[in-house]
């Protein structure tokens, strides 16, 4: 035990004036806890599991090492009102490491981190997203035999009807067929077409961008369609949650298929409202987009974010899952809750961009 040096418990003996109770249950429980003296460049205190769970490490990391390896976020924390740094994952042959290191305020001398080994928690979690993502691909098949299947069969039927009459029917009777034919193939052009955009942001590239001025464009370019359609807009964005970090073009993409959603949500509401309010909650800026449409009843809402599942007609039921990858693929999330006959209202949960850090520090 190596690093449970005299020195260090002595440090901590000496903060208690009695037997420290807390100092054997620090010592004893099973989560890594480390403390990293910054003034005097040692690490203070290092507890039995994280040392064992440090040993998993290829060599003893000593205090350098250490902040090294779980400090990168040191900065920030010593930025006002910051005292606790995101959950970090380090992986180290096979095993994944998950720590918060903590600063209790006004103090600029001790680090603190809790670590635990998160492996099997973290295999878990695949397993899961595995499955996930089998019966989505399960999903996706059989959307594509329906979604494909359906206009085939019917061009199908088209040519072997005009075969069979191509000398008893006038040119308006052909014509009818051809018409239904083109039809179909351009249903099944506006499919693959979607499937595009599975690919169109691969590699988003994120950057600070100004709620304010973003929606002021996407107004520009979307208001005279709304106003047309009698919607009342009101824009709500709170200061603090001003820059969001995030690929503009990704997110117009994900905005505007979520006004078209709630537009057509909203298309038998006498005065349809669509209200845009950002809020800022601690690193996250938590984006609100509420309509006061038909809503959703709760196995719609089940089905909602699944390919190719749509209640409209001309309907493709990928708008959703395409915004949902889009916005994972930036570290973003997005969540929905409704109810039938009220309206429905989805939050788009982003990182917020430094600009935002310095505003709220300064
Ligand atoms: N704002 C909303 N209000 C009510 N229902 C909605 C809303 N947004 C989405 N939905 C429901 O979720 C389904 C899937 O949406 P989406 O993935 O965008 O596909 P699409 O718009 O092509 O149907 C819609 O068909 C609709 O039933
Ligand atoms: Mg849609």
């Amino acid at each position: 035990m190596g690093f449970m040096e005299t020195a260090a418990d002595n440090h901590v003996v000496n903060f208690c004036t009695e037997p420290c109770i807390f100092t054997d249950v620090l010592r004893n429980i099973d989560t890594g806890l480390i403390i990293l003296d910054t003034i005097d460049k040692k690490v203070f205190f290092k507890n039995n599991h994280a040392v064992k769970i440090l040993s998993v490490l290829d060599d003893n990391p000593d205090y350098d090492d250490l902040c090294l390896m779980l400090c990168s976020d040191l900065e920030s924390l010593k930025k006002p009102g910051r005292t606790k740094s995101r959950q970090t994952i380090i992986r180290h042959e096979h095993r994944v490491l998950g720590y918060t290191v903590y600063r209790l305020p006004d103090d600029d001398r001790y680090i603190s981190v809790f670590i635990q080994d998160i492996t099997d928690r973290h295999r878990l979690a695949a397993m899961d997203e595995a499955a996930e993502m089998m019966n989505n691909i399960s999903c996706l098949f059989s959307g594509i035999r329906h979604e494909i299947g359906n206009p085939l069969n019917s061009i199908k039927m088209a040519i072997t009807v005009l075969q069979n009459n191509i000398n008893k029917y006038s040119p308006e009777e052909t014509d009818v067929y051809f018409t239904r034919i083109s039809g179909e193939i351009t249903k099944m052009e506006t499919l693959l077409k979607s499937f595009k955009n599975f690919s169109m942001f691969e590699v988003p590239k994120t950057s600070d961008v100004d709620l304010r001025i973003f929606f002021e464009n996407l107004m520009h370019l979307l208001g005279a369609d709304i106003r047309s359609k009698n919607v009342e807009v009101n824009i709500e964005l709170s200061p603090e949650a001003q820059y969001a970090r995030i690929d503009s073009r990704a997110l117009q993409h994900v905005v505007m298929n979520l006004f078209a959603n709630a537009i057509d949500a909203m298309a038998e509401q006498p005065l349809p409202q669509l209200t845009i309010r950002s809020e800022r909650r601690d690193d996250t800026i938590m984006l609100s987009i509420i309509d006061n449409g038909c809503g959703m009843a709760e196995d719609l809402i089940r089905d909602a974010f699944k390919p190719f599942f749509t209640t409209k007609p001309h309907g493709t039921g990928l708008g959703l899952v395409i915004s949902k990858k889009m916005l994972a693929q930036m570290n973003c999330g997005i969540e929905m809750s409704s109810r039938k006959g009220h309206g429905t209202t989805f939050i788009i949960s982003m990182p917020h961009g430094e600009l935002n850090l310095q505003r709220g520090s300064s």
